[in-house]
């Protein structure tokens, strides 16, 4: 596979630190301290599946390509509206590519969507099931919770990113895992219970519910691992990878990570601290913004890397 264009797009409303604290038991200091985030953007006037393709359609531009040339299209998407039709049949729809010859799915990884998404895009273009796949990440995380509650609530952002794939060998290495660990991150469904339901003590809906300590340390440690081994498996050195674009979930987390690689800085783009955690949405956004503002050039080598609720985790090395 290879990357032809990338996409974004953001909800307006900007919410600052201190805005929450008007109504949260917190401070700008607690939450830029054990975070970094500074500002996340929330969804408020806007249709969250036009933000969606909106950042579909600036990627197929960007690409050279029409919207009927594409042919698979894959969202990756946890929090919306919508729980069938599946995203991607929506932004499919908003884009006006009328089918039938163009399958639709949505992935729910979490914030790993994106490079589980991406694996896929390879899978499906080298067995020739499609030629030019777009391959969107939106979230709205921000209805997941509860906003009384300044553990959860004071994380999240909304945000839309996508990227149009094409046959190519830009994928270097792949590598995705998952170990069952259901309740360090939960979030369910309202459902209402059956005339015939006999269980005592239905589950009832609750906001996101978060193991916020057992996250973090997972975080550090299997991105830590993830990144080594495939280094090492892909022949590589970290020092061949120009660009680490990491799952914005916490700059801590990131910067923990980083100091375990010992790599500079300037190789970790971030956008945690405006756009809060955006979920799979995160490194599609890193990649938009470099390759538009000319950091990430074609030939570097970008190493992408998430964890999330699962636990999942998948790394990818690319050479853009
Ligand atoms: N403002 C002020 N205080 C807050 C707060 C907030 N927004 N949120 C929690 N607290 C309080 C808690 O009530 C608790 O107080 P207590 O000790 O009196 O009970 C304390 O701060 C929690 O402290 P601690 O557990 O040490 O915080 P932390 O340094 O682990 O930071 C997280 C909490 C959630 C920021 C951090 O654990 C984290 O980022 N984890 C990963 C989460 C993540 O990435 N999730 C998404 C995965 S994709």
């Amino acid at each position: 596979m290879k990357i032809i264009g990338t996409g974004s797009a953001i909800p307006k409303k900007t919410v600052t630190n201190d805005m929450l604290s008007e109504f949260l038991d917190t401070s700008d200091e607690w939450i830029t301290e054990r975070t970094g985030i500074k500002t996340r953007h929330i969804i408020t006037t806007e249709r969250f599946e036009d933000l969606a393709t909106e950042a579909a359609s600036r990627a197929i531009d960007a690409s050279g390509l029409c919207p009927d040339d594409i042919d698979y299209i894959i969202c990756s998407n946890v929090s919306n509206l919508y729980v069938t039709p599946h995203l991607a049949a929506i932004v499919q729809n908003g884009l006006g590519i009328k089918g039938p010859n163009c399958p639709t799915m949505d992935v729910n990884v979490a914030c790993v969507g994106f490079v589980y998404g991406l694996d896929l895009c390879d899978a499906l273009l080298s067995t020739g099931r499609a030629r030019n796949i777009l391959l969107v990440a939106a979230e709205e995380c921000t209805r997941f919770c509860d906003w009384t509650d300044r553990n959860c609530s004071v994380l999240f952002g909304d945000a839309a990113a996508a990227v149009v794939v094409t046959k190519g060998d830009s994928l270097v290495a792949s590598h995705l895992t998952s170990v069952p660990m259901p309740d360090v991150i939960v979030y369910k469904n309202p459902m209402e219970p059956t005339p015939f339901e006999t269980r005592e003590g239905i589950d009832t809906h609750k906001a996101l519910e978060m193991k916020g300590r057992e996250v973090f340390r997972n975080a550090v440690t299997s991105a830590t691992r993830d990144i080594s081994q495939i280094v090492e498996s892909a022949g590589l050195s970290l020092d061949d990878i120009d660009h680490f674009l990491l799952h914005q979930a916490n700059l801590r987390i990131n910067e923990a990570i980083r100091e375990k690689l010992n790599q500079p800085e300037s190789k970790f783009p971030t956008n945690v601290q405006m756009l809060g955690n955006t979920s799979s949405a995160s490194i599609p956004l890193l990649l938009d913004s470099g390759v538009r503002e000319g950091r990430i050039r074609r030939g570097d080598t970008l190493l992408l890397s998430a964890f999330g609720a699962g636990f999942v985790t998948g790394v990818i090395i690319l050479k853009y």
